[in-house]
């Protein structure tokens, strides 16, 4: 008989990595999380008071401190460590702080045996997947960056506040970079199955006057709405992390917008981006390429272009990645 557990690393256990942690175990999601920070005393101390809310959870966990060496029989790697975007920084200003804090991460865990899944969210997190994805060596199945998952939600809020509909009925996608490029194919976002182009042309009087694109800078903004009041985020990024990883460890099969390597879909190649992929027990296991407009399109491509020419910026100067 073999009974495996579900175990999660989260590295970095700043505000998105401790709560990360604590949607995973309120959730029931996973069978151990170990928290790694390179403040050790910071990760005892997240541990240490995680531990106190097993009592009135739904199920028992094990909730460890450990490092980088450790990761060899982890299932999921959560890399939440980075330099987060100060006020006034945009998350692309924050590539090389955030690069090289990653490097000093993902070589020593490829040491330890891992053979897992990098689950990347420190920004700018679509370069900085397709970074730990050239640093690991590992399938692009294996690495999957937090991507467009939290835009998307935010959008599906907003369109669910104006239908007065359950976001979650609402689907809609935010594609492209998790920043100021991303773009929304409005073609093909339903609301319970309708289009929403039909809905707004069977219900003129009531949205007659909604303004996508102000939606769509909304949606980029929100983030900053969020930061600009508190400081950073947490509570939303956390909980999409959670729902990624459960998808993966429950072999959901479920579609979340994720950032993943592109291989042609969309006439993209060898760039990391926000598009709808199928998760289960492999990772990122497929991409499903919805049907755009030729101007969805055409936007959709400006966002990989800023993607590509902000990751080229990494890899191309990374010693170690040319020396390959
Ligand atoms: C946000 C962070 C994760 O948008 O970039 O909340």
């Amino acid at each position: 008989m073999r009974i495996t557990k579900k175990k999660v690393a989260i590295v970095g256990c700043g505000l998105v990595g401790s709560t990360t942690a604590f949607s995973l175990i309120t959730q029931g999601i996973c069978d151990e999380v170990m928290l790694i920070d390179a403040n050790e005393e910071r990760a005892y101390g997240e541990m240490l008071d995680l531990n106190n809310c097993i009592e009135y959870l739904n199920r028992n966990v094990i909730v460890k401190t450990g490092k980088y060496m450790d990761c060899g029989d982890m299932d999921i790697v959560v890399i939440a460590a980075g330099a987060p975007p100060k006020q006034g920084q945009s998350r692309l200003d924050t590539l090389e702080a955030s690069a090289k804090i990653c490097k000093s991460i993902v070589n020593p865990i490829m040491s330890s045996g891992f053979d897992g899944i990098f689950l990347v969210v420190s920004n700018p997190v679509d370069m900085i997947s397709h970074y730990v994805y050239k640093l690991s060596g590992l399938p692009k199945n294996q690495v999957i960056g937090s991507g467009t998952a939290i835009d998307s939600a935010r959008l599906q809020n907003f369109i669910g506040q104006i239908t007065k509909i359950d976001p979650r009925n609402i689907y809609a996608f935010c594609m492209g970079e998790h920043g100021d490029s991303q773009m929304v194919p409005w073609s093909t976002v339903t609301v319970g199955g309708k289009p929403f182009f039909d809905v707004l042309q069977d219900n003129k009087e009531q949205f007659g006057d909604i303004d996508l694109e102000g939606l769509v800078h909304k949606t980029t903004q929100e983030g900053w709405e969020i930061l600009n009041r508190k400081g950073t985020t947490y509570y939303g990024i956390a909980t999409a992390c959670a729902g990624i990883i459960k998808a993966i460890l429950n072999d959901e099969n479920k579609i979340i917008p994720v950032s993943t390597l592109l291989e042609g879909e969309y006439g993209e190649k060898d760039v990391y981006a926000g598009v709808p992929t199928v998760l289960n027990r492999l990772g990122a296991a497929d991409v499903l390429e919805i049907h755009m407009t030729p101007g969805e399109l055409t936007r959709f491509k400006e966002s990989t272009k800023i993607i590509r020419e902000y990751t080229d910026k990494i890899i191309k100067s990374d010693s170690q990645l040319s020396a390959k």
